[in-house]
């Protein structure tokens, strides 16, 4: 039992899926799978266990954040034996070239999180992706004919900045999309020596400002879960 995942008569499974909203979590879990349990409601922050095709998976809300993921993802891992952790989240666009709807797979993410200074007593640590899981998404991906770009990403404390211009310095140097978990997330994986990769859905752009309407957002967080699944 974890402080913030209680889990007190359901089995986590090795692969959780990790959405950031909680109501995600739950429609994902009764759409995609199934015998499905709750597994935590602690904080509102839901967690399942199911089946998809026969095989157990969980899905866990982190919340937003880095200091939030890093709490689920090492409960999971500590306390619940998850060896591979996969988020499904959205992201801003940063690239040019990027959709709306398209999806990014995180190869590695760059962060204006001060956790892995602390953690790395002020030295740089290159959170990335498990290389693995990162080419069995591509192949997924391609597979199903479904369109995505693999490159870095920001990991922004802020949603709301202060100066609109400051993500151009990241856009420069070709990361992708900006989000709020991956640098955490691939972080603790390193540091508990299990799997991650970030599946993110481009919601909105950062050039144009335009954004996901909700049911383009239902449609679109549907490819990065079936491509979630199929790493199973
Ligand atoms: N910034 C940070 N996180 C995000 C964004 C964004 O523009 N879009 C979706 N998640």
């Amino acid at each position: 039992m974890g402080v913030h995942i209680e889990a007190k008569s359901c089995a986590y499974a090795e692969t959780v899926l990790l959405p950031g909203d909680p109501l995600r979590a739950k429609s994902m879990a009764e759409d995609l799978l199934d015998s499905v349990v709750l597994c935590n409601d602690v904080r509102g922050m839901l967690g399942f266990t199911g089946t998809y095709h026969g095989k157990k998976v969980s899905i866990q809300a982190t919340g937003m954040g880095a200091p939030s993921i890093s709490i689920y993802a090492h409960e999971l891992v500590t306390e619940f034996g998850a060896k591979r952790l996969i988020r499904v989240g959205t992201c801003g666009a940063m690239d040019p070239e990027l959709q709306l709807g398209e999806l990014v797979f995180a190869q590695c993410a760059s962060t204006n999180s001060s956790m892995n200074r602390h953690r790395f007593n002020g030295m740089d640590f290159a959170p990335c992706a498990t290389f693995e899981l990162l080419e069995s998404a591509v192949n997924q991906a391609r597979n199903k004919g479904v369109s995505f770009k693999v490159g870095g990403v920001m990991t922004n404390d802020f949603f709301y900045s202060d100066d609109p211009e400051s993500w151009k310095i990241w856009a420069r140097y070709g990361v992708l999309a900006m989000e709020m978990e991956t640098s955490a997330l691939y972080t603790l994986a390193a540091s508990k020596a299990v799997e991650a990769l970030s599946i993110l859905t481009v919601s909105d752009s950062l050039h144009t400002g335009k954004a996901l309407s909700p049911a383009q957002r239902e449609k679109a967080y549907q490819d990065s879960a079936a491509i979630a699944l199929a790493l199973l």
